[in-house]
């Protein structure tokens, strides 16, 4: 027990009141996660029938290093209640693959889905890259007004993520404002078709058809594997499709958004990050530690240790918190400084250890190729304050609701559109 003049021995737990769904999070951000972070890296709290909060660099890296010390899986207990899972309280209703599953079964299902986004499949995809770059760009230059996260980062991510499955690029407005609506807190319709339950419903359709009328691609190419020597099953296949939707769409478009808006009275930085790629590259990592738009994420331990004097327990849920990381001074100096040339930047805007972020590749593509070209076809965009809300969650990811602005407007450079209507 602590006595109250006792400085804490290291054993000692840390209790906070810490929040993740408050109000108070929602409103002072990077200022919450400093005070419990200064507290102590790793600290704890009663919310959500308790939790420890993993804020320093060190220790979130740590406690993510050992592969057989936590779960990313969902359970049930022996009161038969939902555990487990990346989300606190545990989400119902899905299972998104790789992310919750563990080995040996997470290598199977990572292996399915490694190659399409390896730095050498992702490298072939940069001219597609740049040509929905101007696609979706067209779709709006001639307007003069436009919000970037629907009509620019969130559509050209999405089209690049479908072309690569081999799911229909029509599709991505379906999936695309179902999985902002569910990150951002913008409402959305009540019917069957709404939110995660929508985007499930489409891909078994999807799924099921293909069996009947195979196309080609990353999708058929999973329904036609095996995993342990046998076939994958839909449920399966659709759990990993699933994935690599939500987790691709609104991070690499939050990311672009926050550049956006950080670089619009910066004429300078603007011409380097066009001009020079070897500064573009070094940008891009700031960007992803200053804005993090995978704010932190949940595991549980499966067995009992110390993080960083601290003791864990078998089956205690922890949150990993991958902002306050980024933003720790113990590793960055000045982290609430944006320095676009910082090096070393060990950041975990990916995450660490094994579900480290399978889109890494395809998000610094799409960030380095769709930015440049935005900045040179609309120069003078001017953010429009009035238009630009938050999202209106805290802790999971990071993001605008919308992001508007104008322009002068300019002309098309596409002969021909991919897609008559964005
Ligand atoms: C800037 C953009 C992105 C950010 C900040 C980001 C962040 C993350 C983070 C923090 C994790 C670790 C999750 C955990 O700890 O459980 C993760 C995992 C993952 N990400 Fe990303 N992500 C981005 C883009 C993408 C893209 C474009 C894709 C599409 C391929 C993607 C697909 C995934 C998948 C499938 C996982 C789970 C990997 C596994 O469990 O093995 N992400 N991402």
């Amino acid at each position: 027990m602590t006595t109250p003049d006792a400085t804490p021995k290291a054993m000692d737990r840390i209790d906070t009141e810490f929040d993740i769904h408050s109000p108070e999070y929602l409103e002072k951000k990077t200022a919450y996660e400093a005070s419990i972070r200064s507290r102590c890296p790793v600290s704890w709290t009663e919310k959500y029938d308790g939790h420890w909060i993993i804020s320093g660099h060190h220790a979130v890296g740590a406690g993510l290093r050992d592969r057989n010390r936590f779960t990313a899986a969902k359970y049930t207990d022996e009161h038969g209640k939902l555990k487990g899972g990346i989300t606190i309280p545990t989400a119902e209703g899905y299972r998104a693959l790789p992310n919750e599953s563990d080995p040996p079964e997470w290598d199977g299902y990572r292996k399915l889905v490694s190659r399409p986004f390896s730095p050498q499949s992702v490298d072939k995809l940069r001219p597609r890259i740049a040509e929905l770059a101007d696609e979706v760009i067209d779709h709006f230059i001639e307007a003069g007004e436009a919000d970037f996260v629907m009509q620019v980062g969130s559509p050209v991510t999405a089209l690049i993520t479908l072309d690569v499955l081999g799911l229909p690029l029509e599709d991505w407005r379906f999936y695309a404002e179902r999985i902002h609506q569910t990150f951002s807190g913008v409402p959305g319709g009540g019917d069957s078709e709404a939110g995660i339950p929508g985007i499930q419903k489409r891909l078994a359709e999807t799924i099921a058809a293909r069996r009947i009328t195979p196309h080609v691609g990353v999708l058929d190419d999973l329904i036609a594997s095996e995993i342990d020597g046998r076939p994958t099953t839909d449920e399966e296949v659709k759990d990993l499709i699933y994935d690599i939707l939500v987790g691709g769409f609104d991070t690499t478009a939050g990311l672009m958004a926050g550049t956006v808006r950080y670089l619009e009275d910066k004429p300078e930085l603007k011409a380097r990050i066009i001009e020079d790629e070897d500064f573009r590259r070094t940008a891009t990592e700031e960007f992803l530690r200053y804005i993090s738009p995978a704010v932190g994420l949940a595991k549980t331990a499966t067995q009992d240790f110390e993080l960083e004097g601290q003791q864990i327990k078998a089956g205690d849920k922890m949150w990993f918190m991958y902002r306050a990381a980024n933003w720790d001074p113990e590793e960055f100096e000045n982290p609430e400084v944006i320095d676009l040339e910082r090096s070393p930047n060990r950041h975990y805007a990916f995450g660490a250890g094994i579900h480290r972020c399978l889109g890494s590749n395809l998000a610094r593509a799409i960030f380095q190729t769709v930015l440049p070209r935005f900045l040179e076809r609309v120069p003078d965009y001017v953010v429009d304050q009035e238009r630009t809300r938050n999202y209106a969650f805290a802790c999971v990811n990071a993001g605008f609701q919308e992001l508007r602005f104008t322009f002068t407007p300019g002309k098309k450079v596409r002969e021909t559109p991919i897609l008559e209507e964005l």
